[in-house]
């Protein structure tokens, strides 16, 4: 019998897949599996011989969200499957969470379609403390910024950015920051086929307005030991995400990998994001993710 594929799908930045998800290959291959790395846009590759194809660094895919979500669409087995990469790349996916009751962060959302003009912008923005404007479409804390609502010059760059992406037909969210991120960062809860893996600390990422950088903030994670309320609220959403998959998508499966990221606020733990596509893993950061990581995926390949 010869041995199944796995592609592991990563972005042309990244033709050999980021630093973290590295050592996957060979985990893979102990497992009796064929490992390859493919870039998504790469018009070579031929998906449909790539055997089971999991998303990795694609971290590309914002400026071109239909396209990327139609190539996941035309790969025969894809995992996360294509319809909750659908959902999972735009952060509307926050509002489903939230009618199923998850702390999600409080949010205003401007679309596109309303045409606000700056003064609208303006009036939908806090009056006190800093506030983060970013899309809805978007990764990495790419085009993400940071802002002091009481601070004239601050306040003007906000819809200086808000409407920028408005123009560009990108839908807006405005939060309060939390300042917490500020001093324990985020925790992200990784799971993989619905089972815990592990836990890092994500250190905050924006001291300041977004001002049109092309590369986003670096990321510094670490391993963390989640506290139980933390993984209370991981298990709770990723219950809540596997029961709108089920109804809405038919599909009652688990997901191959799955991250939520929660924040603490002032009344509580927030979601703050969910990574069912290009999500890393930080499986550099706790002994055992890398196997943890490519048993899930080997399930996959062998069925
Ligand atoms: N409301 C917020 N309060 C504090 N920090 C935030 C907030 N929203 C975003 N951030 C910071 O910006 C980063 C990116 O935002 P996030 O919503 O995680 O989008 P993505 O990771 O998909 O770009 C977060 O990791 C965090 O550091
Ligand atoms: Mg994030």
């Amino acid at each position: 019998m010869s041995k199944p594929i796995v592609t592991l799908a990563t972005c042309a930045a990244l033709p050999q897949l980021s630093e973290d998800d590295a050592p996957l290959p060979d985990a893979l291959a102990e497992r009796g599996i064929e490992p390859r790395v493919a870039v998504w846009d790469d018009p070579s590759v031929d998906w449909s011989a790539a055997g089971t194809v999991v998303v990795r660094s694609v971290s590309d895919y914002a400026p071109r969200r239909e396209e990327f979500v139609r190539w996941a669409e035309s790969v025969p087995r894809i995992c996360n499957h294509a319809d909750v990469i659908r959902w999972n790349t735009d952060k509307h996916y926050l509002l489903e969470l939230e009618k199923r009751g998850m702390p999600t962060i409080p949010t205003v959302w401007l679309e596109p379609e309303r045409n606000l003009s700056k003064h609208q912008v303006h009036t939908r923005f806090p009056a006190g403390g800093d506030f983060v404007v970013k899309p809805a479409v978007s990764s990495g804390a790419h085009d993400t910024g940071r802002y002091t609502a009481v601070d004239a010059v601050s306040r003007q760059q906000a819809i200086g950015h808000a409407m920028d992406l408005l123009s560009q037909g990108r839908a807006v969210m405005v939060q309060r920051y939390l300042e917490s991120v500020d001093q324990r960062g985020e925790t992200a809860l990784i799971f993989m086929n619905g089972l815990v893996s592990h836990a890092v600390e994500k250190e905050a990422m924006l001291h300041g307005p977004f001002r049109g950088e092309v590369d986003a903030p670096e990321e510094v994670a670490h391993a963390r030991q989640a506290t139980e309320a933390e993984w209370r609220l991981g298990e709770e959403a990723r219950k809540a995400i596997h029961s709108y998959i089920k109804e809405r998508m038919g599909r009652d499966e688990q997901l191959t990998f799955c991250r939520i990221d929660v924040v603490e606020g002032e009344d509580g733990l927030h979601v703050m994001e969910v990574g069912l596509v290009d999500a890393s893993l930080y499986l550099s950061t706790t002994p055992g993710a890398v196997d943890n990581f490519a048993d899930a995926i080997a399930v996959r390949a062998f069925w």
